[in-house]
């Protein structure tokens, strides 16, 4: 098979690069590990900034998002038994859309097979080749069958646990990391949302956090131990921690309903660079990961592969790798200001086991500065939103 881009992942950057490709008259070939089925039922992401919205508007697959998603002008964040709102959009001029992340997945699959896009699922074995050529190849498996793509580009677009990036170089790359030692419990509720907009908690007991997914279904969070098993924690369990860490004595509680999905996710940051070796690129979760606190790997993955639709676009129609070149920079730039956002919200909102006494009363008093402070709480909400 031949093809001008072969991307590796059907997650969010891969289905939107090749999406983007499409509309500029690039052709490419999406491999996938997981079903169609698989990739459309994994929960994770739910906030998207204005910006992502804007890209995939742009891309024409955002009617069911505009339609469907909730528009949210504020925040919560919960502490010493009181609640207080940060005004995103008085703040910023900007608002943010709950809108879940496999919704934008289902509308990017509908779109790239409408279009006759090549999306292969059910690939194993992917091995990449020549990715310092210009003669790049990707082998793999399909359907039983060994294959192999030839291409001008390969993208990986295939998370933290792909491929591409250990079939990048080693020479010149360095590594970023942190662990946080926690991770967090997160549920699916079927009942009315508690809240009208998100609640971000700081408690003794960890970190809470309340979302929504529909009009019927909440999104509820709390920080735990990664190593702990969903099966230690039965539906009282879960309703008794969740009531003690968000409730306080002003009669507001958080709405019961049937708990109908559980996961435990680990907490990190990581950054991988450069993001570009030759003919192979890595965007989204690929290339790095955030902490959740702050709501940006889906925006990121978005962002980094807007760049790289332009500087694939700018290639094909001019012959210039100048966009190319220039992609690791210009997508660092806002991956470490994300970095910097999730760190900061994640140290300001959760428990730390080695935390002293003297670190958790400045935890509290920074979280005061946050609500008391005009320009702390805009630093905040500028950074949420995605303003700069
Ligand atoms: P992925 O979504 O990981 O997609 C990679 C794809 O590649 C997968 O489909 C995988 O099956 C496939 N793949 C992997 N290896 C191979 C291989 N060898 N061959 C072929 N295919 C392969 N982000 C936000 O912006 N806002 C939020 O509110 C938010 N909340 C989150 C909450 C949770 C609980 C979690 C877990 C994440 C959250 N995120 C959030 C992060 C967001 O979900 C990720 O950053 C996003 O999925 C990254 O997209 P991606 O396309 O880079 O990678
Ligand atoms: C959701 C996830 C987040 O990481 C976050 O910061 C806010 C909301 C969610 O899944 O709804």
């Amino acid at each position: 098979m031949r093809t001008q881009v072969a991307i590796i992942g059907a997650g969010p950057a891969g289905l939107l690069l090749s999406h983007l490709l499409h509309l500029n008259g690039i052709e490419a070939i999406v491999l996938e590990s997981r079903t169609q089925a698989e990739i459309e039922a994994t929960i994770r992401a739910g906030v998207l900034e204005q910006g992502t919205m804007d890209i995939l508007n742009n891309a024409g697959v955002g009617a069911r998002m505009q339609a469907e998603g909730a528009l949210h002008h504020g925040i919560e964040l919960a502490f010493g038994g009181q609640r207080h709102r940060i005004d995103l959009t008085e703040l910023t001029g900007k608002a943010i859309t709950v809108y879940p992340q496999h919704e934008v997945i289902k509308d990017l699959v509908a779109a790239r097979l409408a279009a006759q896009g090549q999306l292969l699922f059910e690939v194993s074995g992917v091995q990449l080749h020549g990715v310092d050529t210009t003669t790049p190849s990707v082998a793999f498996v399909h359907r039983g069958e060994a294959a192999r793509i030839e291409a001008d580009f390969v993208i990986g677009c295939d998370g933290y646990h792909g491929v591409a990036r250990p079939a990048m170089p080693g020479q010149g790359r360095q590594d970023f990391k942190r662990d946080y030692g926690f991770g967090w419990f997160g549920v699916l509720v079927e009942s009315a949302p508690s809240s009208d907009e998100l609640i971000y908690a700081r408690h003794e007991r960890g970190f809470a956090l309340v979302s929504t997914r529909t009009p019927t279904v909440q999104r509820l969070y709390f920080q735990c131990d990664p190593a702990d098993h969903v099966d230690n924690w039965s539906d009282d369990r879960i309703w008794a921690e969740l009531h003690a860490r968000l409730e306080n004595d002003d009669g507001w509680r958080v709405n019961e309903g049937r708990i109908f999905q559980k996961n435990i996710i680990g907490m990190r940051s990581f950054v991988s660079t450069p993001m570009q070796s030759g003919r192979l690129f890595l965007a989204g979760d690929a290339a790095h990961i955030v902490p959740p606190t702050g709501a940006k790997g889906m925006n990121l993955a978005v962002s980094d592969v807007a760049l790289l639709a332009q500087g694939l676009e700018q290639f094909y129609r001019r012959g210039s790798e100048e966009r190319l070149q220039g992609y690791t920079a210009a997508a660092l730039k806002r991956v470490w200001r994300a970095e910097y956002f999730s760190w900061w919200m994640t140290s300001l909102l959760h428990t730390f086991a080695d935390a002293t006494p003297f670190q958790r009363e400045v935890q509290r008093a920074e979280l005061e500065c946050v609500v008391g402070s005009r320009a702390m709480a805009t630093a905040l909400a500028e950074n949420y939103v995605g303003a700069f």
